[in-house]
């Protein structure tokens, strides 16, 4: 789609959106090491959790996640709305995985369990059910996923649970009531925010998408880019779009220090 900042700055498309195909992510280390991980973990059907700060990229880990499982072997679905009593979530999830929704929790629960054995039995794929902004779930409802987690057919687990949520989502399933759910994840993923080089790395991959054959932004401006965003991909996205749209306004194509300073302030982050 092209619009004023494309056209000035000679882009094919906008950088810094939120739609990019999952072939197009920007993969450093951490993300890949991380996604390696989660491969790894529900290839053996096991249970994983990943935390990280707001906008740091959790769920566009899982995207990739999801682009790296093959569709046939497994059967990924993803829930973001877990802000629902016991009754509600078992619909929700119910819904997620194609089985009709039942009148009480216990049928709901074992229409999900006949649906994983199913799927594992006839098509031989793993159901893998992420969960998003767990942190949000109430604790009445968090307190009936350690039988989720504690599926099987024939001692085979038949669910892979991936929990998702901010730092503070550990803290919960630490204490007292959620200990039994804890202890039943096998794998940790801490997504960290970036140093100012990642932070330079992912701007130049996001305009280097977007078709830009030069650098936009200096070296300085990249580092107050890295300075007012602590790194993470959200902000950086804000603040780069901010930059980009009055560099356009200013006639430059050189976005500096001054200018990133400059955007700032018509951003929530200054
Ligand atoms: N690997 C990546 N490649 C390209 N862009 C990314 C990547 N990860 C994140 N982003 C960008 O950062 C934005 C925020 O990422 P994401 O939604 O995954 O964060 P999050 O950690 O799930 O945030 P929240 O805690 O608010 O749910 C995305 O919309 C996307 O624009
Ligand atoms: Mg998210």
């Amino acid at each position: 789609m092209s619009d004023r900042i494309t056209e000035a700055l000679g882009l094919k498309s906008r950088p810094f959106g939120k739609e990019i195909s999952p072939d197009l992510l920007w993969m450093d280390n951490g993300r890949s090491e991380a996604v390696d991980r989660l491969l790894d973990t529900v290839t053996h059907r096991q249970h994983a959790l990943v935390t990280g700060e707001p906008g740091v990229g959790k769920t566009t880990v899982l995207r990739a996640l999801r682009h790296r499982l093959s569709p046939t072997g497994f059967n990924v679905v993803y829930i973001a709305h877990v802000t629902l009593g016991k009754r509600d979530f078992f619909r929700q999830m119910c819904i997620a995985l194609g089985v009709a929704p039942k009148a009480t929790p216990a049928a709901m629960f074992e229409a999900i369990q006949r649906e994983c054995v199913h799927s594992a039995a006839e098509r031989r794929a793993h159901t893998v059910v992420v969960l998003d902004e767990v942190q949000l779930m109430p604790d009445s409802t968090m307190s009936q996923l350690h039988v989720l987690a504690n599926f099987e057919w024939d001692s085979d687990p038949l669910l892979s649970l991936v929990f998702v949520g901010l730092p503070e989502l550990h803290g919960k399933l630490r204490m007292g009531i959620h200990r039994s759910l804890l202890t039943r994840i096998h794998t940790k993923v801490e997504l960290s925010p970036g140093t100012p080089e990642l932070t330079a790395a992912y701007v130049r991959h996001r305009l280097t998408d977007a078709g830009a054959r030069t650098e936009l932004f200096t070296g300085d401006g990249l580092a107050v880019l890295h300075e007012e965003t602590g790194g993470l991909l959200r902000s950086i996205d804000v603040l780069a779009q901010a930059s980009l749209r009055l560099a356009v306004a200013e006639d430059t194509k050189l976005i500096d220090r001054d200018l990133v300073r400059r955007a700032l302030h018509h951003t929530p982050l200054a």
